[in-house]
């Protein structure tokens, strides 16, 4: 399923679409490593996916079980999603692709996995309102995977970054300001991670991992 694009800020979509336009494919199509890492030994049950770009992470997600929802605001990223689940195999359920602005997007449905991987913008974006909103739709038992950039990646030049403030996993977790009465935090911890720079060097790079389990 294919929406139109709800409610969504005109920039918004502008700058992801240039962003994606840019080149074939923006990002790897390998799934987030700290998710493969954290949900792999989890039973498969309904996932929601935050900023799914191409479909990376919903697409493994979809290959090991997972009925996934997968919320994205730019329409060439979504369309590559689409593209690339026609030549996966083994999924049992098609993802239902959403597009829509999490900024004022509500989910109408129960989750066992809120997925938000490297859901950053440098636009105007209630990061953490997005996410808590998201949150409130987990079922009892259920997780919130939050995989952000910990610190800024060596290629990264100050006029890109400069004003990027990067979030340490307790930040992060703070953050959220979910109830720690109702929620458990699981994983809080900055975990190193090997992948290619833009000239196929290959470097050492640092996600902030705060996975939280509804009680
Ligand atoms: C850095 S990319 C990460 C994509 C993907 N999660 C991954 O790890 O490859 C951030 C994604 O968030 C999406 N995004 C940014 N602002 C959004 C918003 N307000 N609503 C929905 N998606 C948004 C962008 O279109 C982009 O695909």
């Amino acid at each position: 399923m294919l929406t139109g694009v709800e409610h969504s800020e005109p920039e918004t979509v502008e700058y992801w679409e240039h962003r994606y336009r840019e080149k074939d494919r923006l990002w790897s199509g390998r799934p987030n490593d700290a998710l493969v890492a954290t949900v792999g030994g989890l039973p498969p049950g309904h996932a929601l996916d935050l900023g799914c770009g191409e479909g990376g992470d919903a697409l493994w997600l979809a290959e090991n079980g997972w009925r996934v929802t997968a919320v994205d605001v730019t329409p060439t990223a979504v369309g590559r999603a689409r593209e690339a689940e026609l030549s996966c195999a083994g999924i049992d359920a098609p993802v239902d692709w959403v597009l829509a602005d999490l900024s004022t997007w509500e989910p109408s449905d129960r989750y066992d996995l809120v997925s938000a991987c490297f859901l950053h913008s440098p636009l105007e974006f209630r990061r953490a309102q997005v996410i808590g909103r998201a949150a409130s739709a987990v079922s009892s038992g259920g997780y919130v995977l939050v995989v952000g950039h910990a610190t800024a990646p060596p290629w990264a030049t100050r006029h890109a970054h400069g004003e990027h403030r990067f979030l340490t996993p307790e930040e992060e977790l703070r953050g959220l300001d979910l109830d720690a009465a109702e929620w458990e935090t699981s994983v809080c911890e900055v975990r190193p991670r090997r992948a290619a720079g833009p000239t196929g060097e290959v470097v050492t790079l640092e996600d902030a991992v705060v996975l939280l389990r509804r009680r």
